[in-house]
């Protein structure tokens, strides 16, 4: 049986039940998480949940764990699963009422639902040949902030970038670049490091904090600053960053080679300082 968590108790995926009236499916009100798990330990685990704790405060929802019961449900749905690596999908819905209403209701008890998912398998071709991205508008509303499950926009702006042959769409606002459809920017020049600033139009991702922090102690300097779009393809290297696939270097945008149109040695650099982290992360205390 594939476990899932719902609403306090772990159950057999075939059996769990959300109601068709939940305002996650009617209206996608939920905010979710995606966390790698590595060895069974939750990996970033204090910057996940604080992150978590915040996309609950900016829709108006409590909180329904403390921070211990959150790690103990997690722990034993990664157990149920098997444990090893793989990530955690966790999300919380404002909850199932009557009245399909667009008006916030008070007092419903929100659904709480978690999922183990694969790991994604390792891509030699992306980490040889690096990925294709295409420039794409962003058409996402005003609080990309929020880690919500409403992801239409995000949904078709990767089919559109995977209908021209890329595998991720970088997505521009009046002219600057914000992020992916599931992943944030960063870009090389020289020696520094460039990604946008937090801020509405991005969600601050956890693995660009953790690349940052590793880049800035492999030497590199680190600007948070908007990136002009025009500007990108100057970039020496480009790298995407997301829970599921942590580092990724970029190829080609809208077919411009970025750098000599491979994986640069800043890739090099860092994917082997992410590599030691992580070794020292699942060798370290549970
Ligand atoms: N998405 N920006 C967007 C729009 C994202 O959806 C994601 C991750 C990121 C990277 O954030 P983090 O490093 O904290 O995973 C940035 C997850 C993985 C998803 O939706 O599957």
């Amino acid at each position: 049986m594939t476990p899932v968590f719902l609403n306090g108790r772990i159950v057999p995926r075939e059996e769990a039940r959300i109601s068709p009236l939940d305002r996650g499916y009617l209206f996608a009100d939920a905010i979710y998480e995606v966390i790698p798990v590595y060895r069974s330990k939750l990996f970033l685990w204090s910057e996940h949940y604080r992150r978590l704790e915040r996309s609950l405060g900016a829709i108006g929802l409590t909180n329904p764990y403390p921070e211990h019961k959150w790690r103990g449900h997690l722990g034993t749905l990664i157990q149920q699963a098997g444990g090893g690596d793989l990530s955690v999908y966790l999300q919380v819905s404002r909850g199932a009422e009557e009245s399909r209403d667009h008006h916030v209701p008070e007092g419903i008890t929100p659904t709480v639902f978690a999922m183990t998912l694969p790991p994604l398998p390792p891509d030699p071709i992306l980490e040889q040949t690096g990925a294709r991205v295409v420039l794409l508008e962003d058409i996402r509303w005003h609080r990309c902030d929020i880690k919500s499950t409403a992801l239409l926009a995000n949904v078709l702006l990767r089919h559109e970038a995977g209908g021209k042959g890329a595998s991720e769409a970088l997505l521009v606002r009046d002219g600057w670049v914000t992020e992916g459809t599931s992943s944030n920017v960063i870009a090389l020049r020289g020696s520094i490091l460039t990604t946008p600033p937090d801020g509405p139009e991005i969600l601050p991702g956890v693995t660009r904090e953790l690349v940052l922090r590793l880049g800035a102690s492999e030497g590199f300097t680190i600007r948070r600053e908007r990136i002009r779009a025009d500007q990108l393809i100057k970039a020496d290297e480009i790298w995407l960053t997301s829970s599921r696939r942590i580092l990724a270097p970029v190829s080609s945008v809208d077919d411009h080679p970025i750098g000599t149109g491979r994986p640069g040695p800043g890739y090099g650099r860092l994917r082997l300082a992410w590599l030691r982290h992580l070794d020292a992360f699942t060798t370290g205390a549970p």
